[in-house]
């Protein structure tokens, strides 16, 4: 097989190290790609203060070998850690943490530092960073350096710079050594141009095997997803703003999924930025390229798929519109010409104060993506391989299942809103796997498919069915909701006792995002939905809220999970509605049970713990 992503490692990291010359390791636990271009990030400027780095998932490591890091001469182990969902490690750092958990090791003569990325609208912040620094030291380890916390919903590459800026000082300053090298740039990967490669030896946007597009085998997951037909793309908004119902077709794809799951999508970039960005960079984009890691040891071999050509790179593999961070314009600076543009992008990517406010204005703020900034900065003018090498790779996109598979067993259906926004610099902004999807339209016959994989989640019906529920979802956190009330609707159907279930939904304005509001009725009238609280925040001067009404009614509240041993679940992507609803929750528990502050929060973590009160949260 031709470019496996990543090799199989053979030997534990300790060897690789000891064999490289290395002796700083670096995890990361990234569920996104932030956490993983952290790390190598870190690794990169290893080189300035005389010392060697290696990056590495910790999936593919055992992790027990930390016993032994400190035989190699001033050595440290630095952990990259993003927190995920309600305050869980990510996928690839989910046997770590159990790990961590058992805490058998004894870790005395390990140093370590760790950075935390997480994000304050949600309640666990950083809760993987903070629980990895501590249970380290309980481990017996030495941390070298403050644990960074890295916020989302702020500015994470500030905080992540400022906090490199410590971290370094700290490592000087405990093994006694200085800062030798220059900032220089060095490239990470060689860039290989093929003329003669026949057309099946070429990746068009397959995640990892060659081909796998057009022979599709079962089983589908990340690193394979199912092509999954479009079967319904429908406008569920009437206003101005669009939401899409999306019905992708799963028959004889062997694809299962249970109400609560997530359907991973893979988009596309807009073609016509992609041509822009070809146009501004002077490149032909037909060219056929594979980036080749310089460093042999590495087990990543290529940065994205390879080979393929430039189009695809930048339409499958590559981020090209997030606002990109410090360092891509750090090293934007040495292909900027002109001077005052070259000190401009200079001054964004160091760590100083005005360098960082300019880096928040005038890219984040400004929602400037790498084209902009290209377009606005005439002389900036990097070749595109190096480009492809510094911007972060393209993610695959999570969505609520909005189906039953009792209902529809052949299909998942997701519900999504376009994401369309006006920047300060006058242009517009789509997200990248929404306005994609809104293309994906059956009509005239054709029909498109998206490439998707199922994510099994936690977020799950009581396992029987008479157990009452509070589900609380305002906007797309309707979503899993509509699951779970077609599988308590075909298990009544099916002569099962069905408990009580009661929505929470809220939305802007009853006329324009009342999603799903005839089905909502029709379950009402036949039952299955006992009844359901609607806040429309914008149809009045006064904003109300679903937490609003959450409030007003406690007594209910407590009749659920207080008598009936009832579950209680949130989902939406509405800031901080997930923590005013802990809030409420747990003044239920106090006022209405009878309790202690401590008590409630006692009595909230058993719910939590049992999986009685459930979030699935996103920003
Ligand atoms: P992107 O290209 O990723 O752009 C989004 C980014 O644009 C934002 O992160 C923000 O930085 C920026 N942005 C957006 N609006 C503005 C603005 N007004 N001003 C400035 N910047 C802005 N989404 C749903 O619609 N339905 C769901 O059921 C759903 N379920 C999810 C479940 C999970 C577990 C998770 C993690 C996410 C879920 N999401 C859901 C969110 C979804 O995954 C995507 O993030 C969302 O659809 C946007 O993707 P995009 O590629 O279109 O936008
Ligand atoms: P708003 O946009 O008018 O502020 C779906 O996004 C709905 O959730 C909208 O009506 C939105 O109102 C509302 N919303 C925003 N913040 C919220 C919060 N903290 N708690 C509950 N609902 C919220």
């Amino acid at each position: 097989e031709p470019a496996l992503l990543r090799a199989v490692s053979e030997t534990g990291f300790i060897s690789k190290l000891k064999s490289s010359g290395r002796n700083i390791v670096i995890f990361y636990g990234s569920q996104t790609g932030t956490a993983e271009e952290f790390a190598a990030r870190i690794a990169k400027d290893a080189g300035r203060y005389g010392m060697k780095a290696m990056v590495s998932d910790p999936e593919e490591c055992e992790m027990e070998e930390l016993t032994k890091l400190s035989e190699i001469d001033r050595s440290l182990a630095v952990f990259c850690m993003a927190t995920y969902g309600e305050g869980d490690p990510t996928d690839n750092a989910q046997e770590f943490y159990q790990w961590l958990q058992e805490g058998a090791a004894e870790l005395a003569g390990l140093r370590y530092a760790v950075f935390g990325l997480g994000n304050k609208t949600y309640e666990h912040y950083n809760a993987m960073g903070i629980f990895v620094d501590k249970k380290l030291e309980e481990m017996g380890a030495t941390r070298i350096c403050e644990p960074g916390m890295g916020d989302d919903d702020a500015n994470i590459e500030e905080d992540f710079i400022t906090w490199k800026d410590k971290f370094w000082a700290s490592v000087c300053e405990y093994f006694n050594i200085e800062k030798s090298g220059e900032d220089i740039s060095v490239r990470q990967y060689q860039l290989i141009v093929h003329t003669d490669l026949p057309e099946n030896k070429i990746f068009t946007g397959e995640v990892a095997r060659l081909n796998s597009f057009k022979t599709q085998k079962p089983p589908f997951d990340a690193k394979n997803p199912y092509l999954a037909p479009v079967k319904i793309n429908r406008e569920l908004y009437k206003g101005s703003r669009s939401c899409m119902h999306v019905e992708l077709n799963i028959a004889n794809s062997k694809i299962r999924y249970e109400s609560g799951d997530h359907v991973a999508v893979y988009p596309t970039n807009n073609p016509k930025l992609v041509e822009q960005l070809g146009k501004l960079l002077n490149v032909d984009l037909d060219t056929v390229i594979s980036l080749k890691n310089l460093d042999e040891d590495s087990s990543k071999k290529y940065p994205f798929p390879c080979p393929c050509s430039y189009r695809t790179a930048l339409l499958h593999y590559i981020d090209i519109t997030s606002p990109p961070r410090t360092h891509v314009l750090k090293e934007i600076a040495e292909y900027t010409t002109d001077e005052e543009e070259k000190q401009k992008l200079k001054l964004m990517g160091s760590s100083s104060e005005d360098g960082k406010n300019l880096y928040l204005e005038w890219v984040v703020h400004n929602c400037r993506s790498i084209i902009h900034i290209l377009e606005d900065l005439s002389t900036a003018r990097p070749p595109l391989d190096h480009l492809l090498e510094l911007l972060p790779k393209l993610q695959a996109r999570y969505y609520s299942i909005s189906s039953s598979p009792k209902m529809y067993p052949d299909s998942i259906h997701l519900t999504a809103v376009l994401i369309e926004y006006d920047t300060p610099t006058g242009r517009i902004n789509h997200g990248v796997a929404t306005s994609w999807l809104k293309t994906k339209t059956v009509d005239n016959g054709n029909c498109p498919t998206v490439p998707i994989y199922v994510r099994r989640s936690q977020f799950r019906l009581p396992s029987k069915p008479q157990t009452p529920v509070i589900m609380i979802g305002p906007g797309t956190g309707l979503a899993p909701f509509r699951g779970f009330i077609q599988e308590r609707h075909c298990q009544k159907k099916e002569d099962k006792p069905v408990g009580e279930m009661i929505l929470y939904f809220g939305c802007r304005k009853k006329s324009e995002d009342f999603m799903y509001e005839d089905e909502l009725q029709q379950y009402v009238e036949s039952g299955t939905l006992t009844k359901y609280y609607l806040a429309f925040s914008r149809d009045q001067p006064q904003k109300v809220y679903v937490t609003h009404l959450l409030r007003q009614n406690k007594e209910e509240v407590w009749d659920v999970i207080g008598e009936k041993n009832g579950h209680i679940y949130v989902c939406g992507d509405a800031r901080n509605m997930a923590r005013d609803v802990h809030n409420i929750i747990l003044e239920v528990i106090q006022e209405k049970g009878g309790k202690s502050r401590q008590e409630a929060e006692a009595y909230l973590k058993r719910m939590e713990s049992q999986r009685r009160y459930s979030a699935d949260v996103w920003s």
